[in-house]
């Protein structure tokens, strides 16, 4: 089940502008316990008045002092202390947080969606449920194409995949999803990765020896004009995306290895069907439901599991090897 949690906010709000609230948070709540310490000192000072008149009164004022200082003190420097912990300097705190998200394969901490960014949790409820429950990402090595948020990427690092590189074409979601990895997985490294608007195929940040077991992504479904960031989540233009993916596989999904995409688009899934088809990969719908049956869009979105055969991958090597003789 997926909850907007919008009470977390606050939280959001005091990282996104972390030198001005820290200090304006730290000169009040000084300011506060300094009047608090004060009055406590007073209070002190005027029991001891009560309790031993033989103290002189210098020696009672002083003792109050004391107590208000060491007060002061010990506050500030836990308030300074604290604050240090909560920011971190690798982080872009530049973008406007939208709403934050529950999702049940993370209990603990929300999914903070920055403005621009990609979230449709329904899109990707079999993938998540996959990487999740069926240990499917357990000890491999990961890239997800297209990340967003971080949602699917940061489920497989808590899964226990071995290491998970993502993509996105997006500045906004790369920033989202290493603020989001920050989160809820500090103790693990995601690996966020920048495609740039003049070269964006799937494996254009990925070196040539890279080889993953799993390569999951949740693309864009249709082919349309991208206008603003934000439409890259939703158009491949002449699904430019979908056949440089296509062609990456057998370089970079190990031999064994499974790709697997997440689609809510009829269309999509029928044409990546016949890619796959004429490259002679292996094409399975995960998946109860007949696509037959199945509206045009519909959500939850359905995995698709592309796998290349080794006699695909064989073929391939022998036409590089005549490529590099001519
Ligand atoms: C439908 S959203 C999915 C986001 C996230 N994986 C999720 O499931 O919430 C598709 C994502 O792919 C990204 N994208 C589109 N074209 C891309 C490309 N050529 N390279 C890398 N990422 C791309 C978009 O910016 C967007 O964040």
């Amino acid at each position: 089940m997926i909850e907007r949690d919008k009470a977390s906010y606050g939280r959001f709000v005091w990282n996104r502008h972390p030198s001005l609230v820290r200090t304006a948070f730290f000169l009040l709540s000084c300011l506060l316990f300094l009047v608090v310490a004060w009055v406590l000192g007073m209070l002190l000072l005027s029991l001891t008045k009560r309790s031993d008149p033989t103290i002189p009164v210098c020696v009672r004022k002083k003792n109050g002092c004391r107590l208000s200082c060491l007060l002061v003190w010990a506050v500030g420097a836990s308030l300074l202390f604290g604050c240090r912990t909560e920011y971190r300097e690798d982080l872009d705190y530049s973008h406007k947080v939208l709403q934050t998200w529950k999702i049940e394969e993370i209990e603990e901490g929300v999914f903070v969606q920055f403005e621009d960014v990609f979230w449709e949790a329904d899109d990707t409820t079999s993938l998540r449920k996959m990487i999740a429950l069926d240990l499917i990402v357990d000890g491999k090595s990961v890239l997800e194409i297209g990340t967003g948020s971080g949602v699917l990427s940061i489920i497989a690092l808590k899964s226990d995949a071995k290491r998970v590189v993502a993509t996105d074409i997006n500045p906004a979601a790369v920033a989202n999803a290493k603020y989001n990895a920050a989160m809820l997985v500090p103790d693990r490294t995601l690996d966020v990765r920048q495609v740039s608007q003049k070269r964006p195929g799937a494996f254009e940040v990925i070196g040539e020896s890279e080889a993953f077991d799993i390569i999951l992504s949740n693309p864009p479904w249709e082919d349309g004009v991208v206008a603003k960031p934000l439409d890259h989540a939703f158009y491949d233009p002449q699904f430019y995306l979908m056949e440089t993916l296509l062609d990456g596989l057998p370089l970079h999904l190990k031999p064994g290895g499974r790709c697997l995409l997440a689609y809510g688009h009829r269309p999509a899934i029928e044409r990546l069907q016949d890619q796959c088809k004429e490259r002679g990969f292996a094409f399975k719908i995960l998946d109860r439901r007949n696509l037959d049956d199945l509206k045009k869009d519909f959500l939850p979105g359905m995995v698709v599991e592309i796998r290349v055969p080794m006699a695909v991958r064989e073929l391939e090597t022998e036409s590089d090897i005549s490529d590099a003789e001519k």
